[in-house]
């Protein structure tokens, strides 16, 4: 017999059915609730809300757990490529040869972006933050391809013209920033290595990128590719329910990602660390203030609203931040200093109580600095990250037949029924 879940309301008795997924987690499905009783349930921050059903992501905060359509995380960051993890998130296997070969030749051909969207970035200000020109350029274009308006037409061509625009556009603007000339996609180098070469190549000189690099940054961006329902995906799904297309869809989730308490946070780490260092460097300082409430201070990179322990992507990052530095003979005091607040947190009973341990951005932003991505464009590494994670759950909600706008309730707290004042009556 199904499990049901039992709730007495105003001397009734209701039933409601339980839904259980394939590693065991429970739900208690109130769709019918308010129909059946007149009850809604509050959950303010979504904190015991499950908005959907998805086949994509597992994560067991509890046990430090994250899996990509079944297989671990550590394994693919170790064995996969950010290409291939980004074909196993968004179509549901791993990929053969022949459609690893013909997704990558898809990247390949779509990495150029229209020569009316160059304009773009000559009107931008260079001091302009990356993640507010990004979020714009990727909403336009929905403006250059306006098939995709139809978000059930083309959508394969859509997926990758995506996925290979967004890192021609972030480069783009890295350049335009600095005021260096752009350099086109180069068609015989792989994703990541093309994405260097945009970033950092100059038109007088030959550029190889390292292949430790493009392997660091294969590591990061497999990290960071899904992580299930959080704030900018919930937001994708959000949007994308409305039938916006997915252009529009992608770019509401990287507006969501920007804030510090999301994908920011990699950001403030290092403006953190960066703080520290400057005022003495002395971490037991800095961690009394953030345990001081009044002092409004936090230490970013750390806590996580699922992970009640090590985020297990913060463990791969951590050991590849020694091997990475010591190979590019970077000595960055910044990652002494990351260690020390980490070891003094983990014995630190403030920390140990609220189970505070460091998540994906204490360690990402030192990579991405030895790698020389600049500060504010940490957040736009994690949107190129967070890309085929945010496509697949927009494809699986498209897909569902049973898909319905999104569309909280609410319980009024405000005035009740009162008549309008002319001005000339208002007290
Ligand atoms: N530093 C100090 N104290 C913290 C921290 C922190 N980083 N995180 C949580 N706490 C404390 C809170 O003050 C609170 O203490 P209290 O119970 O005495 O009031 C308790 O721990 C619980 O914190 P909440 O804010 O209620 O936890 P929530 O699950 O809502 O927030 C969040 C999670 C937003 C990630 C939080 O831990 C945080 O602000 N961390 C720093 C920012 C950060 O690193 N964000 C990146 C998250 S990962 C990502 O999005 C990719």
């Amino acid at each position: 017999m199904s499990k049901k879940a039992k709730i007495i309301l105003d001397e009734s008795e209701h039933e409601l059915p339980v839904v259980t997924g394939t590693e065991g987690e429970k739900a208690i499905d109130i769709r019918q609730l308010r129909n059946r009783t007149g009850y809604v349930t509050l959950d303010a921050g979504y904190m015991n809300t499950g908005s959907t059903t998805s086949d994509i992501t597992y994560l067991d905060g509890e046990q430090g757990v994250l899996r990509y359509r079944g297989i671990p995380i550590e394994e693919l960051a170790e064995k996969s490529t950010f290409v291939e993890t980004s074909y196993l998130l968004i179509y549901g296997k791993l990929p053969t040869a022949d459609e690893l070969e013909r997704f990558s030749s898809l990247l390949t051909y779509h990495s150029m972006i229209h020569e009316g969207m160059r304009h773009f970035f000559d009107g931008y200000p260079s001091r302009g933050h990356p993640m507010a020109l990004l979020a714009a350029m990727i909403c336009s274009l929905s403006a250059y391809y306006p098939d995709s308006l139809d978000p059930n037409l083309n959508t394969d061509t859509h997926i990758t013209r995506l996925l290979s625009k967004i890192r021609t556009i972030a480069a783009f603007g890295y350049k335009k920033s600095i005021g260096q000339p752009i350099m086109y996609p180069r068609n015989d180098l792989s994703y990541c290595a093309n994405f260097l070469y945009m970033m950092f190549a100059v038109p007088a000189e030959p550029y190889d990128p390292d292949p430790d690099v493009v392997q660091a940054l294969n590591t990061l961006l497999i990290l960071h590719a899904d992580h299930e329902q959080n704030c900018s995906t919930s937001t994708v799904r959000m949007v994308g329910s409305s039938n916006a297309n997915l252009y529009a869809s992608i770019s509401a989730g990287i507006c969501a990602l920007w804030g510090p308490l999301h994908g920011g946070a990699n950001q403030a780490v290092i403006e953190m660390l960066q703080d520290i260092e400057d005022s003495g460097g002395d971490p037991r300082k800095f961690m009394n203030e953030v345990k001081d409430k009044a002092s409004g201070r936090r230490l970013m990179g750390f806590g996580h609203r699922v992970y009640k322990s090590y985020d297990p992507r913060a463990k791969v990052l951590k050991s590849m931040a020694d091997k990475l530095l010591a190979k590019l003979g970077v000595d960055d005091p910044l990652l002494d200093i990351a260690k020390n607040l980490e070891s003094i947190a983990l014995e630190d009973d403030y920390f140990v109580e609220r189970n505070l341990y460091p998540n994906v951005d204490f360690y990402s932003g030192i990579l991405y600095k030895a790698i020389g991505i600049p500060t504010d464009m940490f957040t736009v590494m994690f949107s190129l990250g967070r890309l085929p994670g945010w496509i697949a759950q927009w494809k699986e909600m498209m897909e569902d037949p049973s898909r319905k706008i999104g569309r909280p309730r609410q319980v009024y707290t405000g005035e009740n029924a009162r008549r309008y004042v002319p001005l000339d009556q208002r007290a």
